[in-house]
């Protein structure tokens, strides 16, 4: 028995052992190249992957048939062809739940930088540009009474529902399936159309999965649909938002802002973005804290252990 742990782990929990089998923590640099990714999971029991790891039929033939679990330290599942996996009889689990708070926190920071217009304020300190209090310098916008737009009321949209409730946002929502009418009430939010959101709304923050109909949900029609004083938000997956599109409506002023915290093509960015001081910047950093990894991590090895004792999962997808 084998378990193949594709990245590097925070300091805490520590790495599994024994009913893991051996465990293979291959050394840097990671992520791994597709090559040595396929090298390493030889014979592998468990993979333990990340987001950078692209896991598909590949890689379970070069696992071998002995594999019988995919542990990914994530909630998003866009790197791994889970029907591959799941024809193989190989279950894959993710990390729901415990990033959800994170997630929300990071996506408020952003929506707070921007507005607020902290990352412009920072450069400019730092540039140690002249500059005096004055009534009308560096005006950012409030919050109070704005309108959030959320596309994707799962999980992490609710958590953010709930902050942006308590800055006075009113929340309006889009959804593939409009949420359960509790859902709606907690989170006083009124379910809309997509287009009718992009109109509507303030600030539109993305939290749905990347899947094939999100590719470039917000692309060049979408950044036109919506306010000139609007902001974007995209905490989930990159490639939801069509980077140039997005670079040609911050510079032309088409909407007022945006922050992102995930790229179309990590960890590259487009360079046009790099130019615009409308934008907040952070490095894929949604449930980057201490407490959040360690309990990804957790999750990730329970799962695992749970697959090895020929027990449930907790967190398998369906
Ligand atoms: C996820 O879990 O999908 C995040 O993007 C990484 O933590």
């Amino acid at each position: 028995m084998r378990t193949v742990i594709t990245g590097q782990l925070p300091a805490s929990p520590p790495p599994p052992s024994g009913e893991f089998g051996e465990v293979r923590i291959p050394a840097p640099p990671t992520p791994l190249s597709r090559e040595r990714l396929l090298e390493e999971v030889r014979g592998a029991t468990a993979i333990v992957s990340t987001l950078n790891d692209r896991i598909d039929a590949e890689v379970a033939d070069a696992a071998g048939s002995g594999l019988r679990v995919v542990a990914n330290v994530a909630v998003g599942y866009d790197n791994i062809d889970v029907s591959a996996l799941q024809d193989r009889g190989v279950i894959v689990t993710t990390t729901p739940g415990v990033l959800t708070d994170a997630t929300a926190d990071l996506t408020m920071g952003l929506l707070l930088s921007v507005t607020r217009r902290l990352g412009e304020g920072e450069r400019l300190l730092r540039s140690r540009a002249p500059w005096t209090f004055e009534l009308g310098f560096m005006l950012g916008t409030g919050l109070q009474g704005k309108t959030l737009g959320i596309v994707g009321l799962g999980q992490i949209g609710r958590a953010v529902a709930h902050r942006a409730r308590a800055f006075g946002m009113n929340i309006v929502y889009t959804s593939r399936r409009r949420a359960p009418e509790q859902v709606e009430e907690t989170c006083d939010a009124v379910h809309l159309s997509f287009e009718e959101l992009l109109r509507t709304a303030d600030v539109v923050s993305l939290h749905c999965p990347l899947i094939p109909q999100t590719r470039h949900l917000i692309d060049a029609q979408s950044l036109a649909n919506m306010k000139p004083t609007a902001y974007l938000v995209n905490t989930t997956r990159g490639p939801v938002v069509d980077e140039a599109a997005l670079a040609e409506a911050l510079s032309a002023g088409q909407i007022a802002g945006a922050g992102l915290d995930v790229f179309e093509h990590e960890p590259e960015v487009e360079p046009r973005l790099l130019g615009c001081d409308n934008l907040v910047l952070s490095p894929h950093l949604g449930s980057a804290t201490k407490e959040t990894r360690n309990a990804m991590t957790q999750l990730a090895f329970d799962n695992v252990r749970a697959v090895l004792r020929g027990d449930d999962p907790l967190t398998a997808l369906p």
